[in-house]
């Protein structure tokens, strides 16, 4: 199976997972992709959907289905995403597609947070992918030092094919840190969260996944923490 393949069976596996008549809170990224194509196809069993990127949203607007502003909604039943790494112990790094705020901010809501992803995401130890950190502009040279005195080697992101930084959804920028080995990861997450600037932290440890449905050769695996 190709790798978006095994994308596409984890988001449709994942169906499974969705309450009937609640919000369900949906992930950015190539996967979550997958999953609104599918959850397209029940629209009429839930009552709508919270949002963790302005591309998610104008994705599920583009299905029909019914985008909620988080402070509208009391409760979130399940949360589906996708994640850049994922320990065993349900630990991730997200961030890739600089998403990660705000799907930090719906994962925390909701009841139940479903991983979708394809077995490669799988790993022993956090951190071969870079860690991004969301930071407000003003404050980036500073959180890159502190960053960088951690023992990681932060990178501003740029946009794609460009000199200029990349700005997130909600104003900030994104530092990518490489040449981290994450031993404790709730530990780096409260760590970070604390240094002056810095917006959100890549690292969903604190509150990681509940499930994760991996993609791989025979199949969908289910790992529940
Ligand atoms: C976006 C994310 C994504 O979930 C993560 O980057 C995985 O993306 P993909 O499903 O495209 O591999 O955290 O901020």
């Amino acid at each position: 199976m190709t790798q978006d393949e095994l994308k596409q069976a984890v988001a449709a596996a994942a169906i499974a997972y969705v309450v009937d008549g609640e919000i369900i809170g949906v992930g950015t990224g190539s996967t979550a992709n997958f999953f609104i194509d599918e959850l397209a196809k029940i629209k009429h069993r839930i009552k709508g959907a919270v949002a963790s990127s302005e591309a998610t949203a104008a994705r599920l607007r583009g299905h029909g289905i019914e985008v909620h502003d988080l402070n509208e909604v009391d409760a979130i039943a399940v949360y589906v995403d996708g994640a850049d790494e994922i320990t065993s112990t349900g630990a991730m790094i997200k961030g890739g597609g600089a998403a990660l705020t705000r799907e930090k901010i719906v994962a925390s809501v909701a009841a139940k947070f479903v991983c979708i992803a394809d077995g490669s995401k799988l790993v022993d130890t956090l951190g071969r992918f870079p860690l991004p950190v969301e930071v407000l502009p003003m404050a980036r040279a500073a959180v890159m030092r502190r960053l960088a005195a951690l023992g990681g080697q932060p990178k501003l992101r740029l946009k794609s094919g460009g000199a200029d930084a990349f700005i997130t959804d909600n104003g900030g920028q994104i530092i990518d840190v490489a040449g981290l080995s994450i031993a404790d990861p709730v530990a780096l997450e409260v760590e970070i969260n604390q240094i002056p600037g810095v917006i959100a932290v890549g690292l969903f440890a604190l509150r990681g996944a509940d499930v994760c449905l991996l993609g791989a050769g025979g199949g969908v695996r289910t790992l529940t923490f």
